[in-house]
């Protein structure tokens, strides 16, 4: 017997200090749910996991800045991105959070000691920035100035959202604290390093094996590993996060990137002590069939294809990524989405008007899978009312609508004997592969398109079919033609699945008594006809009736 097919999903944990805006749900959340039901509806295996990353300067600041406490910000935070992801219907088997994870720290200090035993984290005295007024280290977003490599402006202590490189903080051109804009002092304290430089060859040799990787992520990780790996710096001096397993550093933690991504694992134990089954999570990380996928947004690009890898060779238990879909930028009005500045939309306020699955729509086909693409309020009403509502609710509602008046709302007998049947069937077929096909290999845009185009082509049919002249002159055959073209809004309706859950669910909600469920059928769309003749059908009603683009949404 072959083993089923097993696959871990993750998406980027978001810093417990954000309102996760359209920016995240497009390049992150929403693809890796999107997956997620797509390979659920073929029958495989999978876990899909997620939760905040609490620890790091990104919390500390905010709670400072909110008079607050980080565990409290934590809280409200992580209840905010539960409630959005929950109400945009991204389904994480399990959402957590690195501060409250039982067993998170413990792993992450295991982590570090087994590194540490290999001989790969140094100890090293360093130059930090230090604070006067503020009478604090200063180290990742406590410090702003300018990037050692590409020279912009507003680059943080560790990394550059400009260019995605990330660097030690003493490269860093131009400091500024962060909090009272003063000029920092250098103090020397100790740092431990992991040497990243002793697993060049291991990462190269294995970059270049990866397979179906996205051209960007793979030459982006791999001109990083040939430009040669420093030492990177794995602690902090910080009262918040993971305390540094060492008597010599009781007033360190862990850097938060070190101990982010081991969310990933600790997540899928609490899930699986959660379910009863405390042994249950080791399967998923040590068995190399088991296939792991992060979804994450490009400035993650190198931890996760760089460091991350290292760190798990580094421990030597647990498989290494088998892709990393790592997504561009979403902008508005040609700046990045971001809440602090205001720029953008967050979730919550597009749901505040709108529905789940337009939003999920207009997201997946602008998504910036290749490049950076632009959210308009213009292009998101057009794309829902051309789109979704004239090419899908419209198909969808002319056949049922004729069928309810013509055929008793019963799918017509004899599909079979239609002169489009054969056509129907192959355009139903290829749309379903060429849909898979891109599904396969995480290109949602162009799976999405494939059931736009297999709706068109069905309008097109119908009205070649012409069957309200049919009606009158050959009812047998108008029935025919009627009952091949029901096939093609079934098997939409079992497409959208993965991208539209509650308006594929509303669709098939009419076949309901006469289609088997979506992932018994699957399969079979357009081998042959899977409506039972005869069925009873239920009419949705309008799908997606058109919108209206409101004043002040500009
Ligand atoms: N919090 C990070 C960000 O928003 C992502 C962390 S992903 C993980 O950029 F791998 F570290 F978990
Ligand atoms: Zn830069």
């Amino acid at each position: 017997m072959t083993k089923p097919r097993r696959v871990l999903i993750t998406a980027a944990l978001p810093y417990a200090n954000n309102h996760p805006h359209l920016g995240h749900v497009a390049g992150v959340y929403l693809p890796a749910d999107t997956y997620n039901r797509y390979l659920r509806l073929k029958g495989v295996e999978t876990v899909f996991i997620c939760g905040s990353d609490d620890h790091g300067v990104p919390v500390t600041i905010s709670a400072q800045n909110e008079n607050s406490t980080p565990e409290e910000v934590v809280s409200r935070y992580r209840g905010i991105q539960e409630k959005v992801f929950g109400s945009l219907g991204i389904s994480f088997d399990h959402y957590s959070g690195t501060s409250t994870c039982e067993g998170h720290a413990e792993l992450s200090q295991e982590f570090f000691s087994k590194i540490l035993k290999r001989g790969d984290i140094e100890e090293k005295v360093t130059q930090q920035f230090f604070c006067d007024p503020c009478q604090r280290f200063l180290p990742d977003r406590y410090v702003e100035g300018t990037c050692p490599h590409c020279g912009a402006e507003g680059a943080r202590g560790d990394q550059c959202d400009a260019c995605g490189k990330s660097y030690e903080q003493e490269e860093l051109k131009d400091p500024e604290c962060a909090v009272c804009k003063g000029t920092p002092q250098i103090v020397p304290t100790r740092h431990w390093f992991f040497r990243l430089d002793r697993y060049e060859e291991r990462l190269e040799e294995w970059l270049k094996s990866c397979e179906g990787w996205r051209d960007n992520v793979r030459n982006f990780a791999r001109g990083i590993v040939r430009e040669g790996l420093p030492a990177r710096s794995i602690t902090r001096d910080l009262e918040w996060g993971v305390p540094v397993p060492l008597e010599e550093a009781k007033d360190k933690v862990l850097y938060v990137w070190f101990d982010a991504p081991i969310g990933y694992i600790s997540f899928t134990r609490e899930h699986f002590v959660n379910q009863g089954n405390p042994d249950g999570w080791k399967d998923w990380w040590v068995d190399p069939d088991v296939e792991l996928v992060h979804f994450l947004g490009k400035d993650n690009i190198i931890f996760h294809a760089v460091i991350w890898p290292a760190m798990l060779m580094g421990q030597g238990e647990y498989h290494l990524p088998t892709s990393i879909p790592a997504n561009e930028y979403l902008n508005f009005k040609g700046e990045k989405f971001s809440k602090s500045r205001g720029v953008g939309v967050t979730a919550e306020e597009i749901l505040e008007r709108f529905d789940a699955d337009r939003v999920r729509y207009y997201l997946t086909a602008v998504a910036p899978e290749g490049k950076d693409t632009s959210f308009t309020w213009e292009d998101f009403i057009q794309r829902n009312n051309d789109e979704l509502s004239d090419v899908v609710g419209n198909f969808a509602h002319r056949m049922l609508t004729f069928t309810a008046k013509n055929f008793d709302s019963k799918v017509p007998m004899n599909a079979g004997d239609s002169q489009l049947r054969d056509e129907i069937l192959s355009v139903i077929r290829e749309a379903r592969e060429k849909w898979d096909d891109s599904l396969g290999r995480q290109k949602f845009r162009d799976a999405l398109d494939r059931v736009l185009t297999l709706a068109r082509h069905g309008n097109r049919l119908f009205d070649q079919a012409e069957p309200w002249k049919s009606r009158k002159e050959d009812l047998d055959r108008c029935g025919a033609d009627l009952a091949a073209l029901l096939e093609v809004v079934h098997a939409i309706g079992v497409l959208l699945s993965p991208f539209l859950p509650s308006t594929s669910e509303k669709m098939l909600s009419a076949f309901s008594q006469c289609a088997p469920e979506p992932a018994e059928v699957l399969k079979s769309l357009g081998e042959c006809e899977v409506l039972t003749a005869g069925g009873e059908l239920s009419p949705p009603g309008i799908v997606y009736p058109r919108l209206e683009l409101e004043e002040d949404q500009d």
